[in-house]
């Protein structure tokens, strides 16, 4: 369990983290979420006692990290930026951290073998791609078969295959009953992957829910109908005890109505459709909603390299914030 209580860090006149608690709890993903410059990072890095907060607390299983004997055996991370030297294989980065940990040496072994390094395990870590190198990063997390898991954008980088892979391996140690606490900045990714959901912006706690309840609150449907007698197509609905409001060009939103129901109302009161079609707000509209106070990187006016005429002023679904903005 990770307790954050009241966690502030200030940066000169900059509050990266603000007033943060909540629990990461055991034996499900928590999915930590903000865009960039939100201070997922910084609250990790406080976590892991690598930045002392300005105020507040955080602690692991009830102590600080400075209190842990041999932390690796309590807490496991990959964070950013890469931490090793280049030029040592993989497989002796690895035993340097088991000593140091008192982790028997033939866990090494064991980790490569979870992460897929084998093959490449007396290679010098330099010439590892990214890939490689997230794998050797969450070999390392995983090392002293710790309670606790944390792991800063694990998809990074990643090709689909190692996404899924990622994944999946998150899904299972949160299944061993581990806590397991992954930052992300694209809610398509958690929706895949975590059960709770921690939201932040500007440093900030915005939310801190289940994902179900974060899906059933923010993934609204709704049935759009374009149609030339709309007027009479919006009476037909309001007697029917149905709400419709003006969409863009020239269509109806429909709440609370199925599209049978609407089709068959407007067939009885011959009604000329030239749409009838399901729609589902996606959860990334949703996040960008709940987070758009707080986007600290905005796209310029103009041509480069913010968005084309007529694309909407953000990034694309399933587009990261950062890719190609900047701050505003
Ligand atoms: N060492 C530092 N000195 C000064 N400011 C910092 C430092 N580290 C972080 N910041 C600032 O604190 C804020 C939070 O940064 P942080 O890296 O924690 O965000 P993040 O949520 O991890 O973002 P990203 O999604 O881009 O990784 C940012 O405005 C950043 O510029
Ligand atoms: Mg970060």
């Amino acid at each position: 369990m990770i307790e954050l209580s009241g966690l502030t860090k200030r940066y000169g006149d900059k509050v990266a983290v603000n007033n943060l608690s909540f629990t990461v709890r055991p034996g499900i993903v928590t999915g930590f979420l903000g865009p960039n410059g939100a201070g997922k990072s910084t609250t990790m890095r406080m976590i892991l006692g690598l930045d002392h907060p300005t105020a507040g607390d955080v602690r692991i299983d009830g102590r600080h990290y400075e209190q842990l004997k041999d932390p690796l055996t309590a807490i496991g991370a990959l964070l950013e930026a890469k931490a090793w030297h280049g030029g040592r294989s993989a497989r002796n980065h690895l035993l340097c951290l088991a000593q140091s940990n008192g982790i028997a040496d033939s866990r090494v072994r064991e980790v490569l073998e979870t992460v897929g390094l084998t093959a490449v395990a007396r290679k010098k870590t330099k010439g590892f791609s990214m890939g490689m190198g997230q794998r050797l990063g969450i070999a390392a997390a995983l090392l002293g078969d710790p309670r606790i898991l944390m792991f800063d954008e694990p998809v990074n980088g990643l090709d689909p295959e190692g996404i899924h892979w990622i994944r999946n391996l998150m899904k299972s140690l949160a299944g061993q009953g581990r806590t397991v606490f992954v930052s992300s900045h694209l809610m398509s990714e958690m929706a895949l992957t975590a059960e709770h959901l921690v939201v932040i912006g500007q440093g900030r706690l915005l939310a801190d829910t289940s994902m179900a309840d974060f899906i059933a609150r923010n993934s609204r449907s709704y049935v759009r109908v374009r149609t030339p007698q709309r007027e009479r197509m919006r009476d037909v609905l309001h007697t029917a005890g149905i709400t419709a409001v003006e969409a863009g060009g020239g269509a109806l939103e429909v709440d609370g109505g199925k599209p049978e129901r609407i089709g068959e109302l407007a067939a009885q009161h011959q009604i000329v459709l030239h749409e009838l079609s399901s729609q589902q707000a996606s959860l990334e509209e949703a996040f960008m909603g709940l987070t758009a106070e707080s986007v600290e990187y905005h796209a310029q006016a103009g041509p480069a390299p913010g968005p084309a005429p007529g694309q909407a002023p953000g990034p694309a679904p399933g587009q990261a914030w950062g890719d190609g903005w900047r701050k505003g």
